[in-house]
């Protein structure tokens, strides 16, 4: 582990590289990333970056997203086989099949989305800014693709807008059931139940705190409570039991695990840096088009 792990370090520094890890990855990749968080830290460390090379831990949309917003910068995705089962329910097809439906009204694409969809939506999101996105826009209804329950969810949380979804959703949030939280609930009567958005209604309605990734991470770092129970990919809870041993973590139910997310290991990371691959492309009108809905978000985000 330490020799693979000095030889990550070694290359990534005789290659000016930087990885960026999510925060469901295998906790390995921890001990060589530059930067680990959600979706929207990722995104924005990939624009800021000076790096010549940025390898992404995470999944293909995420390092599409880099490459959109640091087109000079060659980007890596050491194992092609990490996609998104949640962007890849909606085509441009689909997304134009959906806007005709509901017409002149603005539309919000999830960042776990492709580029092609990006670039004919308005304004992306994130997990962490989906409500404060969809809010600028000063609309009482929102087009929301792909995932139905964080529009739902965002929804739920702005008095008199009306968010339209398309009907996407994450397998692995939605195998979190809303008896699961009663049962975690009537268990752990003090712990503090964190959710992901991604999670069904009737999950995230009865839930202490729904947030990001990160946001989960942070509310249980700065939270009084000493107990938590995790409802979302195992990763978090990984780190965070890792991070704060100190309080005690448990997890909604086994195998809350996005297998795509776990492909990536420290001899993947190897690689993709020596060979230099797998290098994501994405074509430059595509990209122009699908930048601009990206850097709305990030402006508002800031
Ligand atoms: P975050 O933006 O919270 O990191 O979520 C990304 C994701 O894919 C969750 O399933
Ligand atoms: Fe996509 Fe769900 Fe995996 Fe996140 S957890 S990357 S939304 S399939």
């Amino acid at each position: 582990m330490d020799d693979i792990k000095n030889k990550i370090l070694k290359l990534k520094k005789e290659k000016n590289a930087v990885i960026l890890a999510h925060c469901y990855q295998n906790m390995e990749i921890d001990e060589v990333a530059d930067y680990i968080g959600d979706s929207l830290y990722l995104s924005q460390m990939a624009a800021k970056t000076d790096a010549d090379i940025i390898v992404f831990a995470g999944v293909y949309f995420m390092a599409q997203t880099a490459k959109i917003l640091s087109p000079n910068k060659k980007v890596l995705l050491p194992r092609l086989e990490s996609g998104c089962l949640m962007a890849d329910m909606i085509d441009l097809a689909q997304l134009r099949e959906f806007k005709s439906k509901h017409p002149n009204i603005p539309v919000v694409c999830y960042i776990n989305s492709t580029a092609e969809v990006k670039s004919e939506c308005d304004i992306c999101c994130t997990s962490s800014n989906a409500i404060k996105i969809v809010d600028s826009l000063k609309s009482n209804k929102v087009l929301f693709l792909p995932d139905t329950y964080l529009g739902k969810w965002v929804e739920s949380k702005l008095n008199g807008v009306e968010v339209i979804t398309y009907p996407g959703y994450c397998p692995t949030h939605l195998r979190i059931k809303a008896e699961d939280i009663i049962a975690a609930r009537k268990n752990y009567p003090n712990a503090k139940i964190l959710t992901h958005p991604e999670c069904h209604q009737s999950v995230t309605s009865i839930s202490d705190f729904v947030g990001s990734t990160t946001g989960i991470m942070k509310y249980a770092k700065e939270s009084e409570a000493k107990q938590f129970i995790i409802a979302t990919e195992k990763g978090v809870y990984d780190r965070l039991k890792r991070d704060l041993p100190e309080k005690e973590f448990i997890m909604i139910k086994d195998n809350i695990i996005c297998p795509n997310m776990k492909w990536h290991t420290l001899d993947d990371i190897y690689n993709a840096l020596l060979q230099e691959e797998h290098e994501i492309t994405v074509d430059k009108a595509l990209a122009n088009k699908a930048l601009g809905c990206i850097n709305r978000m990030l402006e508002v985000s800031k």
